[in-house]
Parts: structure tokens; sequence; C-alpha cells
């Protein structure tokens, strides 16, 4: 049975374009709707180019009412009907009722060899420890913000010159290669841990 993925984004969407990308063939998964919280988000523009359905629930209304935000968003994936979430670039942390009602349904990239650099400013981190590589995670969303079971990781190594900025523009690749092999495995059921590496 073809398993129903819905990616949310709240950016440009680079990783929802590559996983979107890859649900062809004897894929085990097809895209049905790409949503995101911030109505001006480049990738809403990139998934209707790909033919994939799109939705806004702009949080902004709701102000710090978490809540009241994700009853919204809960309709509009009900409606769906997704067996699968991808959070992909999607900036807005979940409540655990919600984290909750997707458990074992819900993925996730973070750009940090979890569990190193849960949160934010993961590129800068890495390189402010001199750590000698570095990477992005794929797991499963659980109500501990990045700290879900690791499904895949995908490493490079740091260079001498490297920034945050140029970190960041190197691990993009690998995400979106990460991603997408990760969601094929877990389509069909398999929790295999997905290994990449450009080092
Ligand atoms: C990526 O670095 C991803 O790891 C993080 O958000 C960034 C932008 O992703 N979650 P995208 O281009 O919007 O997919």
């Amino acid at each position: 049975m073809t398993k129903r993925v819905a990616i949310l984004i709240s950016g440009g969407g680079s990783n929802m374009v590559s996983l979107v990308k890859s649900m062809t063939g004897d894929h085990p998964a097809r895209p049905v709707l790409v949503v995101s919280n911030d109505p001006k988000a480049g990738g809403l523009d990139k998934a209707q180019a790909l033919g994939v359905p799109t939705a806004v629930v702009d949080h902004r209304p709701f102000g710090r009412d978490r809540a009241a935000f994700e009853a919204a968003l809960q309709k509009v994936l009900a409606d769906a009907r997704p067996d699968i979430i991808c959070l992909a670039g999607f900036m807005r942390i979940l409540t655990p009722e919600f984290t909750a009602r997707w458990a074992g349904r819900m993925l996730n990239i973070h750009p940090s060899l979890l569990p190193k650099y849960k949160g934010l400013h993961t590129h800068a981190r890495a390189l402010e420890a001199g750590d000698r590589e570095h990477g992005c995670t794929v797991h499963e969303v659980t109500a501990e913000l990045d700290g879900g079971p690791v499904l895949g990781q995908a490493r490079l190594d740091i260079g001498p010159d490297d920034t945050p900025d140029t970190l960041a523009a190197r691990l993009l690749p690998l995400e979106h290669a990460l991603y997408p092999a990760v969601l094929r495995r877990y389509a069909a059921g398999d929790r295999t841990p997905v290994s990449l590496s450009a080092k």
C-alpha cells in the first residue's frame, strides 16, 4: 500500500524538493501535501511547480497559543490523511501532545550529528568546538526536541577555512541525499539506519 507523505516547511524547502522528487517509480510513498507555517515560504511555489497540493497555516495569528496553531495544522493534515509526516526545514517547536499524536509516523532532519548540537546554530557550534567532522541526522520526532531515534546520518570533514555558511552549503547536498534514502526505507517499514559520508 503506497504511503501518503505530508511535508512541513517554513522556508526555501530544498529538502522538501529532494523528498518529492525521490517519490517516483517503485518508491513505496507519494507526496500528498506540503504545509508551511509561513505564507511567504519559497518552498510553496516549488511544491506547486512539482504538482504537490499545498496549504498554509500561518502561526502568527495564534501568538503563543501553540495548541491552537496545532489544532489548525491537525485539521489540514487530517484532510490529507498522511501516513508519514516529514519535517523539512520546519522551524516551529511542536508540543508533546502533537508529537505523541504522530509518534512513529513523523521524521525530521537536523543539521548536526545528533546527539551533538540539538537546537539552533549547529554549524557555528561545531566550528567553535573545534570538531573535525560535522553532518546531518534524520530522526523520528518525539517530545524531546531533536532527540528521537536516529534513522540516518551523513558525515563530512570540517575544513580549516570553513565558516558556518560554507559548512551549511556543503552539508545541504548531503541532507538532500540522506532524507530521501531514509524516507524510502522508513516507508517500507525498515528502520535500519542509513549512513552516508562525503569524507
Ligand atoms: C536545512 O539546513 C535543514 O537541515 C534545516 O533547515 C535548513 C533549510 O532547509 N532543518 P530547507 O532548504 O528549507 O529544506
